[in-house]
């Protein structure tokens, strides 16, 4: 299938989501909008259902970890951007924990996954991550994993950065900017774009809390042409 009469459709249905990005509630959400709502849980459950900040360090959390306090209760803290924990980008460096991924439980029933979030080793309680959230979340372990090794070569994106210009320049440099340093008192994306696991998951399922778009929609290669172009933005 050619990408640019794909885009054509999913450019539409990016715009919807796009606009539904800060309902509390959707009447009648999309199998995409919930897996990417259930992502942004994963990424920083927090911030997207406004619960109150964790303050203490997670109980599972390892000794040899390096991170402390509220950032050791986000899911791809201790499951990695590539959801696949000790095997992966995590399984070294200053976010190290050696901890299994989350891979191994694509396909399995989403209320055995949102159990284990609510047993003791976890620790997520309905006052942290309310029922409704809660399923999303594992609706999103079950159905909306996307393996970004095929999207990889030397830990780089590898796509074709010249393709994914042309979405760049028009889906994202309005927030970003044309070069990536445009939004005040964040990094530029070409300083944070290094993590190309983190750069997919981000740019499939937006930014919590932000206006973002979550562009689960677009082919996948695309996702990772548009990522190979933002690893070229400066820093
Ligand atoms: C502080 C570290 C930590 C955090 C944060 C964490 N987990 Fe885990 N998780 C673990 C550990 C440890 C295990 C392995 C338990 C075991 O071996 O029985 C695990 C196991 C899992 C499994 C089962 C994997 C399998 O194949 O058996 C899933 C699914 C999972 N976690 C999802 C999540 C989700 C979703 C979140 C965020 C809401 C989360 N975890 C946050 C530590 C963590
Ligand atoms: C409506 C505005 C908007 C659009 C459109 C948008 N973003 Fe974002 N994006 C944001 C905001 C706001 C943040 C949060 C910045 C921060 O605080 O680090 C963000 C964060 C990110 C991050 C994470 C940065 C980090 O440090 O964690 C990445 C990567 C990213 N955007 C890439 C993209 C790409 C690629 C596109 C186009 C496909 C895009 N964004 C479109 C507003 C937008």
């Amino acid at each position: 299938m050619p990408r640019f009469a794909f885009f054509t459709a999913a450019a539409l249905a990016a715009t919807l989501t796009f606009g539904l990005a800060h309902a509390q509630e959707v009447a009648d959400p999309s199998e995409a909008y919930t897996l990417s709502r259930g992502a942004q849980l994963y990424d920083k459950w927090w911030v997207p259902i406004k619960a109150p900040e964790p303050t203490e360090t997670h109980p599972a959390y390892p000794a040899a970890g390096k991170k402390s306090g509220k950032n050791t209760w986000r899911c791809k803290e201790c499951h990695g951007w590539d959801y696949i924990g000790a095997e992966g980008r995590y399984s070294k460096g200053s976010h190290f924990t050696g901890i299994i991924g989350v891979s191994g439980m694509a396909g399995a029933d989403p209320a055995a996954i949102a159990d284990l979030l609510r047993a003791e080793l976890h620790g997520y309680t309905p006052a942290m991550i309310p029922d409704a959230a809660l399923a999303q979340l594992a609706l999103f372990i079950s159905k909306g994993q996307v393996d970004p090794a095929p999207f990889m070569a030397d830990d780089k994106s590898n796509g074709d950065a010249a393709a994914g210009k042309v979405f760049y320049q028009g889906l994202c440099a309005g927030c970003h900017g044309l070069d990536g340093r445009k939004i005040k008192d964040a990094d530029s994306l070409g300083t944070v774009s290094g993590n190309t696991q983190e750069m997919m998951h981000k740019v499939l399922n937006g930014q919590p809390g932000e206006a973002m778009p979550a562009l689960r929609v677009l082919d996948r290669q695309l996702v990772a042409d548009i990522v190979a172009y933002v690893q070229t933005l400066p820093e």
